[in-house]
């Protein structure tokens, strides 16, 4: 079986996989035999590829030769990145082995890095605890919220908002638009038709959606000036984009009725750690470095944990509450790295379970050596079908293809 686009999908397939819309609803159930009157389904609801049996476009590993050699380099890299997971868990061994197979076809060897490769020497009496000490001295300055994340709060708080309102907060800024325009009408949105105006997207995706939409994007536009010696920008964008999509992918499937705040969830879930490389960023540049050096491999929040008492995630929660964003957005940031202390767990293992996608895939990074670790009795209680980690890569990969001239410092810029 494999993927076939649309356009080149005939009468006669057979669908090896059920095809869902962006929100989780079942269009076509596994082994339909494809007629017109599907085509036509599957074009209205903007599915634009879908599994079938059989298919000549099969995995690359199944339909070029493979060299024995290179796919087991890759398979002993991502195992070494698994590391800190249930290989005896059904979803972990078959993320394991898409990992392999993504890795293998597009030639990205893990582990890939976002920070300088270049060992940064501590300075002479160098103290992370310091870091610790300033937090809970001064207190860590945190910015003030731009005044279109306030004004956008109003408008989530507000009832009566219209789709009016929401595109004029938008529209005073003209990059914001267009961003959050090629947003929606990418693939993972799943629209019928394009989308031109903030009006009509909100029109079609409803207030809160664009509204939050447009909030999670002011939050990653306030952080874009890190030093570039610090971190790939470039390589983070990725990665949160990929993860934003594919939380929303699993909540879809989930039924959760907040796919937008997770959505946004899991574009900001390690926003934590641009506030660090903002304020500490030499402090910053030397635990990424020891992250890398440390022969336990732990994952990155607890190397922060261990080094400055606080991790990037509960850095990422003062941020958001101080700006206001609700509640519920909080705590799943907050507890992206342990959704058992969440209030909602089961849809905070979602943004862990796209952090996990993310990481084992390499759709850009964040600084981590290895995947996470990852708490499989929650993921187990959502229901979710491990074999839904092959869809949720391609809508990372759909949506990364989507927004590929963004990934610049001009991107995300004012
Ligand atoms: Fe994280
Ligand atoms: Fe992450």
């Amino acid at each position: 079986m494999g993927f076939v686009a649309l356009e080149a999908l005939g009468e006669g397939r057979v669908l090896a996989a059920d095809v869902h819309d962006i929100n989780g609803r079942l269009l076509l159930s596994k082994g339909q035999v494809i007629a017109a009157k599907h085509l036509r389904v599957l074009k209205i609801w903007g599915v634009t590829e879908v599994d079938v049996a059989g298919s000549s476009t099969d995995d690359a590993v199944g339909q070029t030769a493979v060299d024995p050699e290179k796919l087991s380099a890759v398979a002993a890299a991502v195992t070494e990145m698994f590391k800190q997971l249930d290989m005896d868990h059904n979803t972990i061994a078959y993320l394991h082995e898409c990992a392999v197979i993504q890795r293998y076809t597009s030639g990205l060897i893990p582990p890939n890095r976002c920070v300088p490769k270049e060992p940064t020497p501590v300075p002479d009496g160098f103290d992370f605890q310091e870091i610790h000490r300033q937090m809970t001295r001064d207190g860590i300055k945190l910015p003030e919220a731009p005044t279109i994340v306030l004004k956008l709060n109003e408008i989530i708080a507000d009832p009566h908002t219209t789709a009016n309102d929401v595109a004029q907060i938008v529209g005073t800024s003209p990059s914001l638009t267009a961003l959050i325009l090629r947003i929606v009408n990418s693939a993972a949105f799943g629209l019928p038709t394009r989308v031109d105006r903030i009006s009509r997207a909100v029109a079609l995706l409803g207030t809160r959606e664009i509204s939050a939409l447009a909030m999670g994007v002011s939050v990653m536009k306030a952080f874009m000036e890190i030093p570039r010696d610090c971190i790939d920008m470039e390589a983070f964008l990725r990665h949160s984009l990929a993860s934003a999509t594919i939380t929303r992918y699993l909540a879809a499937l989930s039924n959760s009725s907040q796919t937008e705040q997770l959505f946004i969830a899991g574009l900001l879930h390690d926003i934590g750690k641009l506030i660090l490389l903002k304020y500490f960023p030499v402090e910053m540049k030397t635990l990424f470095q020891a992250t890398w050096a440390d022969e336990e491999q732990c994952p990155f929040y607890l190397v922060e944990r261990k080094a400055i008492g606080r991790t990037h995630a509960q850095l990422a929660g003062m941020l958001l509450k101080k700006w206001k964003f609700p509640e519920t957005l909080q705590d799943m940031v907050v507890n992206h790295h342990r959704p058992a202390r969440a209030v909602h767990p089961r849809e905070t293992v979602l943004v862990q379970m796209a952090d996990l996608i993310v990481n084992a895939v390499g759709f850009g990074t964040s600084g981590e050596r290895v995947v996470p670790s990852f708490d499989t009795s929650i993921w187990d209680q959502v229901g979710i079908a491990g074999s839904s980690i092959k869809m949720a890569i391609r809508q990372g990969e759909q949506q990364l293809r989507a927004m590929e001239s963004l990934f610049s410092a001009k991107g995300l810029g004012a």
